[in-house]
């Protein structure tokens, strides 16, 4: 079916190089619709980013009234009081003391924003030699170089490995295939433990900041840390004088149940990195909330942030930001995912738990991931070359159902499909999601 609507992009440059893809037409809340009528339910929202559902007329109103009053705004002339009402609507629901907001476009560049900014804190209080970064492998902050460098997902590095920066990976809080082959929880959190080995290790003088998803997101398929996990980061970080930044580009604006996936564990990070669901994916806006602290350390010793940005605290994208904050208040719909979010773990579970080549589904609120492995005792991974995730999201795809795809859990290989549906998501269509998967697993692997 997919074959007969080609478009391989004319003068664009397309993501993707090996097929054809569908022209999209319409969009409307769970559901996408292509140029010939065929209709797809968005169960990922694109990358996890459609939050709030599609085609939401407010925020296209609250856009075209940002462009009529004022549209670009360089951010060093003005500011603005759109982008100032956002900082507001978002310092109510961020984590005590987080309420100073830089705006930027993407996720990657709230990342690399984040690291600047870690280093600028450090030079502020005269500390001038912490500029180590420290992250974890398995873990996805995104594809320009600063963010690669700390991104630990071995596929998307190796072809840019001598282009990338220092930065020093500790394992991530995995329990399926724990590095240190331990059991959560003996293991006493073995891989928390393991930021202080490291920060010993490289000198604590010398590190600047810890990043880490506070849910593993993109690469490690929708895993949360077990219980306890980020407050023993949060200790170490105290101890050395290392900044912690959650990177919350997936996990944020509600997608967990609450507003920021590191309430779970009541944790305070110095830094959060936002992106994604933020605008709903209507246009481009990221952001990095800080402590009001270090912003005022800076502001009192450095005289500013070196930093900057052409898109930086735009009118147009925080209008749509804000849209977007008064939407999810408004119609409660961080309570929704949590009120729902375990069904749909329970629905996926139910539908796909039995079959053998599950090995795991987990996730928190509307974030899951269903890992795949050819031998379930030993939990050894499909080799990469069968190309099994990409399989399975074709046949989805086939049936009018998009997940999104996750590979490289282990090493170069691992299998896994997220599924994170806009929080407007009915149960009768979470259920089609779950049997739909089904029937695609045993399709392509069944044989
Ligand atoms: C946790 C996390 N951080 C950063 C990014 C990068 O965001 P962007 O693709 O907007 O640059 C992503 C993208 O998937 C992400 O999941």
């Amino acid at each position: 079916m997919v074959k007969e609507n080609l478009n391989i992009g004319g003068n664009v440059f397309p993501r993707r190089l090996d097929r054809p893809l569908p022209r999209a037409g319409k969009a409307e809340g769970v559901w996408i619709e292509d140029t010939e009528g065929r209709r797809y339910l968005d169960a990922s929202g694109g990358a996890i980013v459609v939050n709030v559902g599609h085609g939401r007329e407010e925020i296209a109103r609250a856009v075209s009234e940002q462009i009529i009053a004022y549209d670009y705004i360089h951010p060093t002339m003005f500011t603005t009081p759109v982008v100032e009402a956002l900082a507001t609507a978002l310092a109510a629901h961020t984590p005590d003391g987080v309420n100073r907001f830089y705006f930027l476009s993407g996720g990657a560049e709230a990342v690399e924003t984040a690291i600047k900014l870690a280093r600028q804190i450090h030079l502020a209080a005269c500390r001038p030699q912490k500029i180590r970064l420290i992250s974890r492998w398995k873990s996805y902050h995104g594809l320009t170089l600063g963010a690669l460098s700390a991104m630990g997902r071995t596929a998307f590095r190796a072809p840019y490995a001598p282009l990338l920066s220092d930065a020093v990976h500790i394992p991530p809080p995995y329990c399926l295939r724990c590095s240190y082959g331990l059991q959560f929880p003996e293991c006493r959190l073995r891989c928390a433990l393991a930021l202080e080995e490291t920060i010993l290790n490289l000198g604590p003088e010398t590190v600047s900041a810890f990043l880490a998803e506070t849910v593993g997101g993109g690469t490690l398929a929708a895993c949360p840390p077990p219980e306890g996990y980020f407050s023993v980061v949060r200790e170490i970080c105290d101890r050395y004088d290392v900044l912690l930044i959650l990177d919350e580009v997936m996990c944020g604006m509600g997608r967990t149940g609450r507003w920021f996936a590191c309430e779970h564990e009541d944790v305070i990070p110095d830094m959060i990195t936002l992106g994604k669901g933020l605008s709903g994916g209507t246009v481009a806006l990221s952001a990095v909330g800080v402590r009001s602290t270090h912003y005022d350390l800076i502001r009192e010793e450095s005289g500013g942030f070196v930093h900057g940005g052409t898109f930086s605290h735009h009118p147009v994208a925080a209008a749509a930001g804000l849209a977007v904050v008064r939407i999810l208040e408004r119609e409660r719909l961080v309570e929704r995912v949590a009120r729902y979010g375990s069904l749909l773990g329970d629905l996926l579970k139910e539908d796909l738990g039995d079959l053998p080549w599950t090995a795991d589904v987990r996730g928190i609120g509307f974030l899951w991931g269903i890992e795949l492995v050819c031998d379930r005792k030993t939990n050894t991974p499909f080799d990469r070359s069968e190309q099994v995730t990409e399989k399975i999201w074709e046949a989805m795809f086939q049936k009018g159902v998009i997940v999104y795809k996750s590979t490289g859990i282990a090493g170069i290989h691992g299998d896994a499909l997220l599924v994170a549906p806009p929080f407007v998501i009915t149960v009768d269509e979470m259920r089609r999601i779950a049997a739909t998967l089904r029937e695609a697993l045993l399709e392509t692997l069944g044989a």
